[in-house]
């Protein structure tokens, strides 16, 4: 493969870790003395260093140090950082025009990418696509298309669900803390119902599907009205809220659901999308056809980019002008989305997902016989995670999580939390990732529950 011309990062950037000073090392402490000063305290990080370079699997700190990356900036560059097609791309649309507003004045780019996204999501029906720029403003387009189509109010949402930070989307979320908390007051008319969570599912896994579709429909018939309800909004695997993979057969039965109900059944791929479960997108795994696929995060590469794709008569419903924002589907977006739809079909990223699942799955199950601490090990592709309960119970141990993402950190692999009890270890390398350094990967999260307190084994 010939390599990115320029920068220290990209592909050519040595997959190995290599750690030369403690984490943080002196610039990145200097560094988050001057961020603590100019930075809003609201803002969070995982990882206390400053990156400089990334490149594949790996990231460059200030100091010199070289970890792993398991997160892949939350489930982004999936191609691998400063993936060489989305590189040379974006160079090239830079420096033909950076921005003309496509409103204002259209550009193929945007065209193309929607052309891709309603070749690629599932179904063969007549589609449309709209560009935006985050996923939540993905989901909130997603709500005004549906209500619009359907002139219908309500949206049906999920326990566990994450669907963003603005204030439509914080009602659809889940989680308050941190998400909501002091942020009311939110959207009205969003009616949340229980996720098919087989770990937690009182019944158990066996019965969650039939049961979980019992209980959903049930609640919609009696708290809302099937006919009230313009929208079913679901992560088909649950991101944020805990890498839930709903069972077999769940997904399938809500979407029948909702076609028998003129409801819009909306499956949020923003996390679960482009390749990283070991398909195009989560639903394809049962064949399940969505009315609208949300997708962002992995779509570009690590460009800002989302779209809404879906039935054209639905996605058509809106009146000329009701959609739409200044930098929605940005020409540069759009030349990195193209790189990274090309990289990931001609290096068959779904297949690369499945083999990635392959190698962690079987690891982490062998983990989870040594401590009894991992009451669950879940996912599909690379899509996966472990959650961490007081051992012979269901009882979620969050600080466990936190103590073995910590010992990871400071040995160079960067591994990410998630789960409504904070106690899920997740598991999102660039798809791209050798075997090698997803095996040294492997090594350093064993390391690290061979030194948590035995009181947490
Ligand atoms: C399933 C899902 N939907 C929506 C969002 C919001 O996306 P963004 O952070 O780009 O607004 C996220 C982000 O984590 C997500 O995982």
């Amino acid at each position: 493969m010939s390599m990115s011309p320029i920068g220290p990062g990209g592909p050519s950037l040595p997959q190995q870790r290599r750690i030369v000073t403690e984490i943080p090392g002196p610039a990145s402490r200097a560094l988050l003395e001057r961020r603590q000063r100019s930075v809003a305290r609201g803002l969070g990080h995982v990882l206390p260093v400053f990156v400089t370079a990334a490149g594949g699997g790996i990231l460059v700190d200030a100091d010199g140090n070289s970890l792993i990356d398991f997160g892949s900036g939350i489930a982004v560059t999936s191609v691998g950082n400063s993936a060489e097609l989305v590189v040379n791309r974006v160079i090239e649309q830079v420096s033909q025009f950076t921005h003309t507003c496509f409103m204002v004045a259209p550009y193929e780019g945007y065209v193309m990418v929607c052309e891709e996204l309603n070749r690629l999501t599932p179904g063969d029906h007549d589609k449309r696509s709209a560009l935006f720029n985050s996923g939540a403003e993905a989901v909130e387009n997603a709500v005004k298309i549906a209500r619009h189509a359907t002139g219908r109010d309500a949206v049906v949402v999920f326990d566990h669900a994450y669907h963003g930070r603005t204030n439509l989307t914080m009602a659809m979320t889940a989680k308050n803390m941190p998400y909501k908390q002091g942020f009311g007051p939110f959207a009205s008319d969003v009616y949340r119902v229980p996720m098919a969570y087989p770990f937690r599912w009182p019944g158990g896994p066996a019965a969650c599907a039939a049961e979980a579709l019992d209980v959903i429909t049930g609640l919609i018939h009696t708290q809302v009205g099937e006919q009230n309800v313009a929208a079913v909004v679901i992560e088909p695997i649950q991101g944020e809220g805990g890498f839930i993979v709903p069972p077999d057969g769940f997904l399938p039965g809500l979407a029948q659901f909702c076609a028998d109900h003129g409801i819009v059944f909306v499956a949020d791929e923003v996390q679960s999308g482009f390749c990283r479960t070991g398909d195009w997108f989560a639903v394809d795994h049962e064949g399940v056809v969505p009315d609208l696929v949300l997708t962002a995060k992995g779509i570009a590469g690590g460009l800002p980019l989302a779209g809404v794709t879906g039935r054209a008569e639905l996605m058509d419903a809106v009146h000329v002008g009701g959609l739409g924002g200044t930098f929605g589907g940005n020409p540069v977006a759009c030349a990195a989305a193209l790189g990274a739809i090309e990289t990931m079909a001609k290096e068959d990223l779904p297949a690369a997902a499945r083999r990635i699942g392959d190698i962690l799955l079987p690891r982490l199950r062998m983990l989870a016989e040594a401590y009894p601490a991992i009451g669950d090990v879940r996912g599909r592709g690379a899509m996966i995670a472990i959650e961490l309960v007081r051992p012979g119970t269901l009882e979620p141990d969050g600080a466990a999580a936190a103590a073995v993402a910590r010992a990871c950190h400071a040995a160079g692999l960067l591994v990410l939390t998630c789960g409504t009890y904070g106690n899920v270890l997740r598991f999102l390398p660039p798809l791209v990732m050798s075997e090698a350094l997803l095996s040294e990967g492997l090594s350093v999260l064993e390391d690290a529950f061979a030194a948590l307190p035995a009181t947490a084994h």
